[in-house]
């Protein structure tokens, strides 16, 4: 496939390089190759009108909360999860996941993205969605062992040895939080991922009541404390990060431990703000988080979250470019993906969206810098066609394989039966 006369082709490669009026190759799944004038056989997009940036990477989300949209919109994290989300989920069906899966999946195609990093219940459940959708997806069992065994380490391996050798989906390890899991538990959550070589998901410092909780029981900060048990290294992925001190960040720092961004979710639970700013010698990514506290799958409304958060500080903080960086190669090395996604270059995956520039919204868009901040402060999200490895998910904004009619009456009618039951 060609994505030809492309008008603006943001590479995110190491210059940041935006280059003009060339085309894009696409074989085999992969960026064959960048340059003017190409000609291919097979299917050709007209790319004149239009930007053509990498897909972008959802670095912490819970996919098949979309079931739960908007279940409660004024709580503090803590009740929101105890009266609100767990006893919803003690109820939760495996179609449920599947079909919730589904329609997180059909939002992210349809706002350019390719990739997320999920943990929930009956993950296997997600990566049926996901292997149907054909998405890329970083995967892991939310794994907690305070609420009942949840989800038994049998079933990570299971996960892990079914889906390692899978184009699409990298297996992960992921223990939901240091205030749900023992610190044996943890231990062990941590040792399976080494000993897979997968990377391992966890929440982290979310509140302040989590790090005073685990000051008081451990007599050490969240993170000190999965430093001490070993689960703070190169693949690592701790969510959130609101609340850490300058020497939590030196740790995270010096393991080479990455952190997902979920600034609309913080906002909404009154959690607080990850010191972004201070995080320099960090590699971090954007999350969305659940779809109860956020409340869609939008990073580049998530983009602009990130940037205006700080921006209220200091607003020479968190500039365009840096949060589509975070969205985008530096959310792809926080799972250890770089080296397939997050820029648009020769010989990587071919996860690339496009953005019609006709609209009002991303209008003037005279010269390269223009369109950085259009796509971050200005943009809706809704893109024009969306690929993953090569195959096109989304065309001309619509969905070209997922029934989405059939999607939302599956999810609506399950909803129904979670809500009544819990009336
Ligand atoms: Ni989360």
């Amino acid at each position: 496939m060609l994505l030809e006369d492309i008008r603006f082709l943001v590479t995110q490669d190491e210059e940041r390089r935006i280059l003009t009026d060339v085309d894009l190759l696409v074989e085999d799944g992969r960026i064959d190759e960048i340059g003017e004038d190409l000609s291919a056989p097979g299917e050709r997009i007209d790319c004149s009108g239009k930007a053509v940036m990498p897909g972008l990477v959802n670095s912490h989300t819970h996919a098949a909360m979309t079931v739960f949209r908007g279940v409660s919109d004024s709580k503090l994290l803590q009740g929101w999860l105890e009266e609100e989300i767990l006893p919803r989920e003690d109820r939760l069906e495996g179609e449920d996941i599947y079909f919730g899966t589904l329609m997180g999946i059909a939002e992210m195609l349809l706002t350019g993205t390719t990739c997320f990093n999920d943990m929930y219940l009956m993950e296997g459940e997600v990566a049926r969605a996901v292997d149907h959708a054909g998405v890329r997806a970083v995967l892991s069992y939310g794994m907690t062992d305070e609420h009942g065994m949840r989800e038994p380490l049998e079933e990570v391996e299971r996960l892990i040895t079914g889906y390692k050798d899978h184009d699409l989906i990298e297996p992960a390890v992921g223990p939901h939080a240091p205030y749900t899991c023992s610190t044996e538990f943890l231990r062990k959550a941590g040792e399976t991922a080494e000993e897979h070589d997968v990377p391992l998901h966890i929440h982290l410092s979310e509140t302040e009541e989590e790090n005073e909780r685990i000051l008081e029981a451990e007599g050490k900060t969240p993170a000190e404390y999965l430093d001490s048990l070993g689960l703070l290294g190169p693949r690592t992925v701790a969510a959130h990060c609101t609340h850490l001190n300058g020497a939590d960040i030196e740790i995270l720092e010096e393991r080479g431990a990455g952190v997902a961004h979920n600034p609309a979710a913080n906002l909404k639970l009154g959690s607080g703000i990850a010191p972004v700013p201070g995080l320099e010698g960090v590699d971090v990514g954007l999350g969305t988080d659940g779809m109860a506290s956020n409340n869609n799958h939008n990073l580049f409304e998530e983009m602009k979250f990130a940037s205006l958060v700080q921006k209220l500080e200091d607003p020479r903080e968190m500039s365009a470019q840096k949060v589509l960086d975070m969205a985008t190669i530096d959310g792809a090395r926080v799972l250890g993906l770089e080296d397939r996604i997050g820029s648009l270059e020769e010989g990587k995956r071919a996860d690339i969206l496009t953005v019609e520039l006709s609209s009002p919204e991303l209008s003037p868009v005279n010269k390269p810098e223009d369109l950085i901040s259009h796509l971050v402060f200005s943009f809706s999200g809704n893109v024009s066609d969306t690929m993953v490895e090569g195959d096109l998910k989304v065309r001309d904004g619509e969905l070209t394989e997922l029934d989405i009619d059939e999607i939302r009456g599956e999810v609506e009618d399950r909803r129904g039966r979670i809500d009544g039951e819990s009336a």
